[in-house]
């Protein structure tokens, strides 16, 4: 590619070169952009559709753009109908493992047969088209089927994550007003049971709108389960009702398909809307490219379902593509540390897509154990959720990747639906940096006034154009949505500003360095201040608190918060474990602050805005920057 080689480069192999999807970047990226519509046409003519569109691209109410408008298709014709009618009927689809050891297989044709049950399933409970159904369950192969099944039949699902609590999960069903929930009695981590049903137990007492609960059984916990309102999905599935054929329903491209909740800066999560057409263009075309995707290909994308990157790299990209994947529930280190190698010896995974905190937290338990293994079948590795540090990306490359495999990273989020940045294969690697941007797509990074900054500065990471895969709106808040994301610059084109801070270096790669607004990125989760500051303050004893997030070696950031007590209560460290358990109770374990500070004042603007900058700053010990507005 390049004509001279760069020391501080990591060039791809010939071998990767030569079986690569896409063989060219520069030419193909040029023509991308200059030819946007086109290419995203000629990649939508990649995928079935019932009725082709009438534009590509509408744009005359930015921006809330439509993406093949006047076309009919369903993503579920694509990721299971169409490889029905080909060689991939009876290839592998799905293969799960327990933690405990258990299998499960499922064919394509093995998919079709329980997605059409559980969508027969939902129509008998009177699911309808564009009704939304909240599902909040563990890693097992239901949840896959349960988003399917949705999709199938037109309703709009809401994942909560497995690993969220009561309140996050009762806030979501409300905001989303869903009348079916679909959940499980438990999972498994770490050799323990899980109880997720007395969660959703509970966040359905606290929110009303759910008049039936499907629950899966998928341990042995001994749940309450209330007989007008809870079904176990088994006794669903052996009615007549339940048959293994259902027709899928035809929806426009711009049909929603999915919302998920997403941290903002500030109020409540937002839920991120995305469609059926532009979304499996952009997640299908991604995927196929970035990660020179093949029939053959055993793909294990080692996130959870339930976030973005499971929506889309897990399911829909994948499956569409006709890939087989894998999925385990349970801890990468159960029972010991070798776990996730032993998966990918097992099963011949070629493809191992995952996070850098959960590279460093199996790095921690050094070579050895990857090295009892034969991790020979990987060909690529893949990186998300945060910048990926370059010991990390070293050590995930000569150890897991025996120096051979090229590390795609990924910068992307939950609004962009797919890869922004992202190499191909053959792209020659700097470690740490996403490289460029992906096909249609232009970035820049600009300082407050919109104008570019120079190369090696630091400024605010925008996207100067549409892309199929863009979120719509946030649900219900179309005003949030064009608020929060989108502004114009001088001669009036839309920009979409990320919330991500960047630079660009001498050869025009970029690198991310972080969130910009209040969002914090614990573990690759993304949480915002408030919630967890929300959590703290629900506590009775509790009047004000701040959450800011800290360097981390392992999760990357760590939550550490500052709480003013009601007037007479003592903060000790009984006090704070009980603080720091009620955020786990209320949100979920990965909010769990690591510290809980005792203050009796925290540092506010004039207008009453908590200036996090500045306890971060005091607890870096750096400096405290302008703090004109502070008042008093
Ligand atoms: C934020 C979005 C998109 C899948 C998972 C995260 C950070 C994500 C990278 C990367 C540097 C990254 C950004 C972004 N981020 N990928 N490869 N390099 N930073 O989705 O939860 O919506 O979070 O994650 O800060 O804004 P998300």
């Amino acid at each position: 590619m390049n004509a001279s080689v760069n020391p501080d480069m990591f060039y791809p192999g010939q071998d990767v070169v030569d079986q690569a999807n896409v063989s060219e970047y520069e030419k193909m990226y040029q023509y991308s952009v200059e030819n946007r519509e086109e290419f995203w046409a000629e990649q939508a003519d990649t995928l079935g559709w019932y009725k082709k569109w009438d534009s590509v691209l509408d744009e005359s109410n930015a921006p809330f753009y439509k993406w093949f408008d006047g076309a009919e298709i369903n993503i579920v014709h694509n990721a299971i109908d169409r490889h029905l009618e080909n060689a991939n009927r009876n290839k592998m689809a799905i293969i799960w493992e327990g933690e405990n050891g258990q299998k499960r297989n499922f064919s394509y044709n093995g998919l079709n047969r329980e997605v059409c049950q559980f969508a027969n399933v939902l129509k008998s409970m009177g699911v309808e088209k564009g009704d939304i159904v909240t599902i909040y369950m563990p890693q097992i192969p239901e949840l896959v089927f349960a988003m399917l099944a949705c999709a199938k039949i037109g309703a709009v699902h809401s994942v909560v994550y497995g690993g969220f609590s009561t309140e996050a999960l009762a806030s979501r069903i409300d905001d989303a007003h869903s009348r079916v929930l679909i959940t499980a009695d438990g999972g498994w981590r770490r050799g323990k049971q899980i109880d997720l049903k007395s969660i959703a137990n509970e966040a359905m007492q606290r929110s009303p709108s759910i008049e039936v609960c499907i629950c899966v059984k998928n341990n042995e916990l001994d749940v309450e389960m209330e007989p007008t309102r809870d079904f176990w999905l088994h006794d669903l599935k052996a009615l007549p009702i339940a048959g293994s054929k259902c027709e899928t329903e035809q929806t426009s491209s711009e049909d929603p398909l999915f919302i998920l909740y997403t941290s903002g800066t500030t109020g409540t999560p937002k839920g991120m809307l995305h469609t059926h057409g532009g979304y499996a263009v952009y997640t299908s075309t991604t995927h196929r490219m970035a990660f020179d995707i093949k029939p053959q290909d055993r793909w294990w994308c080692a996130a959870d379902p339930g976030w973005i990157t499971g929506h889309s790299y897990i399911v829909y990209g994948p499956l569409i593509n006709g890939a087989t994947i894998m999925l385990y529930e349970g801890a990468p280190n159960y029972p010991y540390p070798n776990r996730w190698w032993q998966i990918i010896e097992n099963y011949g995974i070629n493809i191992l897509y995952t996070s850098p905190t959960a590279i460093r937290g199996l790095m921690r338990f050094g070579e050895r154990w990857p090295k009892k293994h034969d991790l020979s079948s990987l060909r690529l590795l893949g990186s998300v959720g945060e910048p990926i540090n370059p010991e990390a990306w070293k050590w995930y490359h000569h150890v897991i990747g025996n120096d051979k495999c090229p590390i795609i990273d990924t910068w992307w989020q939950t609004e962009t639906g797919g890869f922004m940045i992202c190499p191909l294969p053959i792209t020659p690697l700097k470690p740490g940096s996403a490289t460029k941007p992906f096909f249609g797509n232009e970035m820049a990074i600009v300082d407050d006034d919109g104008n570019e900054v120079g190369t090696n500065e630091e400024g605010k990471l925008i996207v100067k154009n549409p892309w199929p895969g863009m979120a719509r709106t946030v649900f219900k808040d179309d005003q949030r949505y064009a608020d929060l994301y989108w502004s114009q610059d001088k001669d009036g084109k839309w920009i979409y500003l990320a919330g991500d801070s960047a630079k660009k270096d001498e050869d025009d790669y970029i690198w991310v360095i972080g969130r910009m607004d209040e969002v914090l990125k614990v573990s690759g989760y993304r949480l915002g201040t408030s919630e967890v500051e929300s959590a703290l303050v629900s506590h009775p004893m509790v009047t004000e608190a701040a959450a800011v997030g800290l360097p981390h070696e392992l999760k990357g950031n760590a939550i550490h918060t500052y709480v003013i007590l009601q007037a007479g209560i003592v903060g000790d460290k009984k006090l704070e474990q009980e603080l720091r358990a009620h955020v786990g109770s209320e949100m979920g374990k990965i909010a769990m602050p690591e510290c809980v500070e005792f203050v009796e004042s925290l540092p506010k603007t004039r207008s009453g805005k908590i200036m996090r900058r500045v306890l971060k700053a005091r607890a870096l010990g750096q400096d405290e920057g302008d703090l004109s507005t502070l008042e008093e």
